[in-house]
This record gives C-alpha cells, structure tokens and sequence, in this order.
C-alpha cells in the first residue's frame, strides 16, 4: 500500500527487528523479534521484551541464533498480513535445521486468526493477542512441551501500566508512550475494534511517571499514542480527559517535546487546541485523519461526522494556532465510491492542504461490518488510479506549503545525522517539518535555531542560525 513518506507517527511500518543491546548469555533462551503495523504496535514490543527479558530470556538481533522467533502483527490491510505470510513461510523452514526452534505470532494478525494459524495453518507453535503479553513465558513454556499456546484473551482492563517498557535501541531522544488501547468507535471499514478490544485509559499518574523516566535518560520527546486520543478519559475520584493529560506531561520540562496521536474528528475538543497553545512544547500538529472528503461515504464508513464539521474543526484549530501542522489519513474506493464522491475528497484536501498524507486504497477485512453489509464494489484498477491521483495532489499540497516556510526561522530539536550526508544533521520542528542543516558538531536532543532556505516536498532544507 502507498504511502507518501514523512515523518512517521502513525502509519504502518514492516518488520523492523527489535534492537536491544545484544547480551550474549549462552545458558539463556535467545528471542529475536520482528514487528509491523502502527506505532502502538511497535510500542507493544516494548512491553513484549521487558516482559521476555525478566522472564530470563535474552534479545538477539540475528534470527539465526534465536531460540524463539516472535512476529508483532498487523490486520489493517491484506497486504499486511500478506507480509507477514511470507515472513512466517521463512522462518518455519528454518526448523529444518534447528527443530527446537519455537514461533510465535502476536499481535493484531493473531487476534484475528485466533488458533487458525497454530491448527489450520500450522504455521506457528504460539498465537497471543495483543491483552495476553503477561502471559507469554508460560505460553513458551506450554509450547516447547509440544503443547497448543494459545491466549487471545481480550481484556477490559489491560493496559500494561506497571511494565517499563524496553526502549528500542532508536535515536535515544525520541519516544512513544501509550497513553489508552482499543477502539470502541466501529468504523465500518477498521479491524482494530476486533483485533484491540475495548478501548480503555491508562492511569494518568503511569504515564506522567514513565515521560519523567525517559526524561531522566536524555530522551527530549515523547508521542502520546491511543486509536483516539480524544476520548482519553480517566476516572478515579478525579477527572483526567485528554487536556488535562496534555497539561500534566507538558508541566514536566519545557524542554521535554510532546507530540500526539490520532485525533478524531468526531471527538477533538477546544480545550486540546487552548491547551496546546498554552504549552509551547506541546508541538503545534495534529495528526488528523479525514478518510474521506464526501459526507455521504462518512456517513458509510461510520466515521460520525461531514465533509462540513471536519472543515469546522479546522477552522478552530487554526483559529487558536493559526500556522498549525496537519496532517491526514486517506482512503480511496471504499464501498459505492462514485467518482463526485472521490472528488469530495480532492475537494476537502483543496481546502486544507495537509502537509502530509498516509494514503491508502480500501481494503476489505473479514467480520468488519462494511464487510458484512456492504459490497466492496468499486474496482481494483479504479481504487488505485484515485489513489494516484489523492497522491498527487498531496505531492503538490505538501511542496507548496514547504516553499511558504521559505526565510522563516525554526527552533529544531535535533534528532541524528541526515540520511543523505554525515555533514549534516536532520531534525523537527513544532509542526513536524523535517529540516536537515549543516551539523556544526550538534548532539542529537539538542536545541537550534534553524533558517529556512530551500526544501521538498518531504524535506526543509537550512541553515543553523549562530545566536
Ligand atoms: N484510529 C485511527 C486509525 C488507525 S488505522 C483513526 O481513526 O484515524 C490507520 C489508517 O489505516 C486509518 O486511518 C485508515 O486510513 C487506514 N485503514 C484502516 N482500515 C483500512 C482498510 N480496511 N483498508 C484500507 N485502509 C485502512
Ligand atoms: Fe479503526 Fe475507527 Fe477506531 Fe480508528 S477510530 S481504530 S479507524 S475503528
Ligand atoms: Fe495497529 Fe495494525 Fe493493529 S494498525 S492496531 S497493528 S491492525
């Protein structure tokens, strides 16, 4: 599926390897970890391998000496289950050689499959959930008895608040904190209601305490992670909604970034835009998924709102943080898509012009309720040729918005080397712009204020300015 590359907070990434420190104990079981999907998904992982390694475990980052073969899931589309098949097909010819070798496959794909895989498919010897991490050294344990791992349990209450995630060996500034799981809001098209269970909010207290660990370690910005933030809601004699949990981070450090992820357009309140503008280091952007321009496949999809009150909840944002960064999801060819409605949705990014899309066509996922009430009607070649063409017009919005940022000054957090040249360093700013910039011996986390002289349409390009 394709997407127009940026800077990612949401959208699907595929089978990174999880990179802790390599500890080579020989009397201990090796796990090598592989994950897909959404940033949660990779948050996930986290908990997965603080979980492993106090069970006793050790990480490796070469599958060939791993003892446990574990695959982080994703459901979202076909192709990415597809991904994972192929994954799976891999590994499990490597039992020729090591018959011991176990492989499990967690996630969102194991939701959905439930023992398929472990009976029909035969394709692993652990299926876990996304609620069932807990419970993973038991169930290696079941496994290699020859016994049936199986644990699909969606909870109610699970959100893994007590486990200190193990950070992925990233850039050791940046970091992603989950702050609720699950999804209660059904839209037609989505499996994640199926596959994450009922939507339910961290301790507000956890979440705070985890942004001040990671301060603590040198990391500068953190990305608050739920389905919908918006509807982040704690309560225990008190009241704590998403504003509120906002304000609480953000009162930690102000030079502690924070970022958030996703808003949905039917739940966005003002009080999260005043509390961003109150708060300079909560980044002024807001990932904004619009999925479609036409009312009427809004209505379709479930998605609770108009072509008109998603334009209305801009309009507010901008009201309050006039030069806002934003940023959607789109999908073409969903069910009975004529082509005015996908002409809606051209409209709708006319009017906004994100500065960055993850654009996708629609597909089909079994049990989801589009797939049992509606025809998946609109044809392959035509679902991808208005792809291309939301594609493009993103490539056009986002350029344009990057040559208004021409001659403008940016405080950059600095997050590592550029990818095209070691001379340079690359970095945000509050509105999620990338800008690489001549390094002058600058450290990853650091703060500095940057010229705006040239760009893409990915990328600023700069200049340090010496104050
Ligand atoms: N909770 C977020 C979305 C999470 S899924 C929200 O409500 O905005 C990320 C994106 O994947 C969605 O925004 C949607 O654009 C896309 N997506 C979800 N289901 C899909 C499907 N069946 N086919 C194609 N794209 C899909
Ligand atoms: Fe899926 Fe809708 Fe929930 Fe997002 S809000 S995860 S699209 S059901
Ligand atoms: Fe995320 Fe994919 Fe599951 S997008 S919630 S890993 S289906």
């Amino acid at each position: 599926m394709e997407t127009l590359s940026g800077n990612v907070l949401q959208n699907e990434r595929q089978g990174e390897a999880y990179q802790a420190t390599d500890t080579s104990d020989i009397d201990k079981p090796k796990f090598y970890l592989e994950s897909y999907g959404c940033q949660m998904n990779f948050s996930d992982s986290e908990i997965v391998a603080s979980i492993l390694l106090e069970a006793g475990f050790e990480s490796t980052q070469a599958v060939e000496s791993a003892d446990l073969i574990l695959i982080n899931t994703c459901a979202i589309r076909d192709n990415a289950e597809q991904r994972v098949r192929k994954r799976l097909s891999l590994f499990n010819s490597y039992k020729k050689e090591k018959p011991g070798l176990l492989i499990g496959v967690l996630g969102c794909m194991a939701e959905r499959l439930k023992k398929k895989l472990l009976e029909e498919e035969q394709m692993v010897d652990l299926v876990v959930g996304p609620d069932a991490y807990r419970d993973l050294p038991k169930l290696v344990r079941q496994a290699e008895e020859g016994e049936k791992a199986v644990n699909v349990f969606l909870s109610r209450e699970e959100t893994y608040a007590d486990v200190s995630p193990v950070r992925m060996d990233g850039n050791g500034v940046s970091a992603f904190i989950s702050i609720m799981r699950g999804c209660d809001n059904m839209c037609s098209f989505c499996i994640v209601p199926f596959t994450r269970g009922r939507e339910r909010s961290r301790n507000p207290y956890t979440v705070v305490e985890e942004a001040r660990s990671l301060l603590t370690k040198g990391y500068r910005e953190v990305t608050l992670l739920g389905q919908n933030v918006d509807s982040y809601r704690w309560e225990n004699g008190e009241q704590v909604d998403f504003a509120d949990l906002l304000a609480m981070v953000a009162e930690l450090d102000p030079d502690m970034r924070i970022w958030f992820s996703t808003s949905h357009p039917k739940d966005i309140t003002e009080k999260v835009v005043h509390t961003m503008a109150r708060y300079p280091n909560i980044c002024n952007y807001i990932h904004f998924p619009a999925q479609s321009g036409s009312t009427d496949v809004l209505y379709r999809m479930n998605r609770n709102h108009s072509h008109e009150w998603y334009l209305d909840k801009i309009r507010m944002m901008k009201r309050i943080i006039p030069d806002i960064g934003l940023s959607s999801d789109i999908m073409t060819g969903f069910c009975g898509e004529t082509a005015e409605e996908h002409q809606e949705t051209l409209r709708l990014m006319d009017e906004v012009r994100f500065d960055m899309s993850f654009m996708f066509y629609y597909s089909e996922r079994p049990n989801t309720p589009a797939s049992k009430k509606m025809s998946d009607d609109v044809p392959l070649a035509t679902k991808k040729a208005r792809l291309q063409e939301v594609i493009q017009r993103q490539q056009q919005h986002s350029l344009e918005n990057n040559a208004r940022q021409v001659g403008k000054q940016f405080q950059v957090l600095v997050l590592g080397k550029a990818k095209k040249s070691n001379q340079q360093c690359k970095g945000r700013n509050t509105h999620n712009r990338m800008i690489v910039f001549d390094d002058q011996g600058f450290e990853p986390g650091q703060y500095v204020t940057v010229q705006v002289n040239d760009y893409t349409s990915a990328t600023l390009i700069g200049e340090p300015v010496n104050e």
